[in-house]
């Protein structure tokens, strides 16, 4: 039985202030799911991390890192290693964010390498993966994900790959207020979960949870999360709305 799992990726948004008043909003209001029913976490920018998980240390809400680079220290300017982020208490890290593929460049192969490094240095990584616009025009949508789920888990044994959540995000749907319906979303997640039991087994992928991402509301939740193989959700916008993030976690229970 997969709990489901609702984050929250913050981007390049709050400050020191705001970012540890939302992290108390949220840990306030969903003390009674929030660890039991339903895993919750917050990734808040490198700078605040340090704060947001002082304020959440007594509540039972994870704290996760938007990247990671994949050496364990030395000359990598402006990079933050695994060790580092472990240091100010996060547990999860995104690895391979939209926004970092296309806007920062990132590949599968350095996506990969994160993954990695993620598992051996003891953070979770939850893979993201999903297809352009474009490629969904063009029906790719299966082929990008094959290519971006196969080549970000490469190397990874069926011991490790536990360690993993996915989260497939349609490009097209993220900040755009376009969702995915969920139909479509679960063809995807059935998809991948499939591709997860030829890569693995049966028992693996049906232990892996596969989170959906792209505009994600709390008018949507209840029925994205609602399918089969839909275990949660990567929240961008709506998870800096206290009120509105809170009621993503509450239709995830
Ligand atoms: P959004 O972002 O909810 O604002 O669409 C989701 C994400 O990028 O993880």
């Amino acid at each position: 039985m997969r709990k489901p799992f609702v984050a929250g990726n913050w981007k390049m948004n709050t400050d020191s202030r705001s970012g540890v008043e939302l992290a108390e909003r949220i840990a306030s209001g969903s003390a009674q799911t929030a660890g039991q029913e339903v895993t919750v976490a917050v990734c808040p920018p490198f700078v605040y991390l340090q704060a947001v998980a002082k304020a959440l240390s007594a509540s039972s809400i994870a704290v996760g890192a938007q990247d990671i680079y994949f050496e364990p220290k030395g000359a990598f300017t402006g990079e933050i290693s695994t060790s580092m982020l472990k240091d100010v208490g996060c547990c999860y890290c995104l690895c391979g964010h939209s926004e970092r593929r296309h806007v920062l460049g990132e590949s599968d192969e350095l996506i990969n390498k994160k993954v990695t490094a993620a598992i051996a240095g003891g953070l979770l990584p939850i893979l993201c993966v999903g297809e352009l616009l474009e490629e969904r025009e063009a029906s790719q949508t299966n082929e990008v994900v094959t290519r971006q789920v196969k080549e970000g888990l490469a190397g990874l044994s069926a011991e490790k790959i536990p360690a993993v959540t996915i989260a497939y995000e349609p490009v097209w749907a993220i900040g755009t207020g376009l969702t995915a319906t969920p139909q479509q979303a679960q063809e995807v997640h059935d998809f991948i979960r499939k591709l997860l039991a030829e890569m693995y087994d049966e028992e693996i992928a049906g232990e892996i949870r596969i989170l959906y991402g792209g505009s994600v509301k709390p008018g949507n939740a209840a029925d994205l999360m609602g399918r089969q193989d839909i275990d949660g959700s990567l929240v961008g916008g709506a998870s800096l709305k206290a009120d509105d993030f809170l009621a993503i976690i509450q239709a995830a229970v």
